[in-house]
């Protein structure tokens, strides 16, 4: 495996393949990102990793400078998961001049929750990741199903921009005791992790609810959301959403659209971000 740093040794490297599968990361990488890199592995002719951290999806409050950056252990586990090409670009080499040229995905996508509560995120993400993929070649991209709705405007900005890229999803890694497996895990004290079962729980709670009954209406479901909503925050978290959408443009449902119950909550300085599909 090969760990390069410029974009001139990616480009040299990359014109001996025709079909580059491509797992965009920002490192201090979990079993959800070695799952994608065994999952990209025949989907592809070379399988590449990225890891950055992007300044640019961070708001100022939030945990840029923070984030853990482990490259040393990250290349390890890649190699051992079969990637062959890891770029993990500097700060300058991604973004020599600030980056002024920036991808604006829809309102009605993007704004909702995570950017609601994330001002700004999709824009960070559609750019970092229409650049990541434009210079890695990507034929194929995965990225996991527990950044859901990042994955859907990923999906849309591929699409409505005609890139020639096939976007997979990866089914979302959990711990023995439910816990989507996430970097922000790391933050959790040991009192915070034995809680923090309690958000899939949660979840599971209000997706058993919607399969007991397909007949539910808009205020049933919105009783459901704001009981567990109730749930976390009695349990110590302060939640910032619990909400139950169609899968296909996470709008409100309609009976008998395929649905998806996501949420977002704190549990002391830990915001964590999980959803289930019904
Ligand atoms: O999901 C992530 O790790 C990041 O948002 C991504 C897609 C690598 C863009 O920085």
């Amino acid at each position: 495996m090969q760990v390069i740093h410029t974009i001139a040794e990616l480009r040299d490297l990359l014109s001996a393949y025709r079909h580059p599968a491509v797992v965009p990361t920002m490192g201090n990488l979990h079993a959800g990102h070695l799952a994608l890199v065994r999952q990209a592995k025949p989907l592809g002719d070379v399988t590449v990793s990225t890891i950055f951290v992007n300044r640019l999806q961070f708001a100022p409050h939030e945990d840029f400078d923070t984030y853990p950056r482990t490259l040393d252990a990250d290349c390890e586990q890649l190699e051992a998961a079969g990637c062959d090409l890891v770029f993990a670009p500097k700060e300058t080499e991604m973004y020599p001049q600030p980056q002024s040229f920036k991808v604006h995905p829809p309102t009605e996508l993007a704004d909702i929750l995570e950017g609601h509560f994330r001002p700004g995120f999709f824009i960070g993400v559609c750019t970092v990741v229409l650049k990541l993929l434009s210079l890695t070649q990507a034929r194929t991209a995965l990225f996991g199903k527990k950044d859901y709705q990042q994955l859907m405007v990923i999906r849309n900005m591929v699409k409505q921009f005609a890139m020639p890229i096939n976007i997979v999803g990866g089914e979302t890694q959990r711990s023995d005791d439910g816990l989507a497996l996430s970097s922000r895990n790391g933050y959790l004290s040991p009192a915070e992790r034995e809680q923090a079962v309690q958000l899939s729980a949660t979840l599971k709670t209000v997706a058993e609810a919607l399969r007991a009954n397909a007949a539910l209406g808009a205020a049933d479901i919105a009783r459901l959301e704001s009981q567990a909503m109730q749930t976390l925050s009695h349990a110590g978290w302060r939640p910032d959403y619990v909400a139950v959408r169609r899968q296909a443009d996470l709008q409100a449902p309609h009976p008998g659209d395929a649905m998806v119950v996501l949420a977002a909550a704190r549990l002391g300085a830990t915001r964590l971000i999980d959803n289930l599909e019904v």
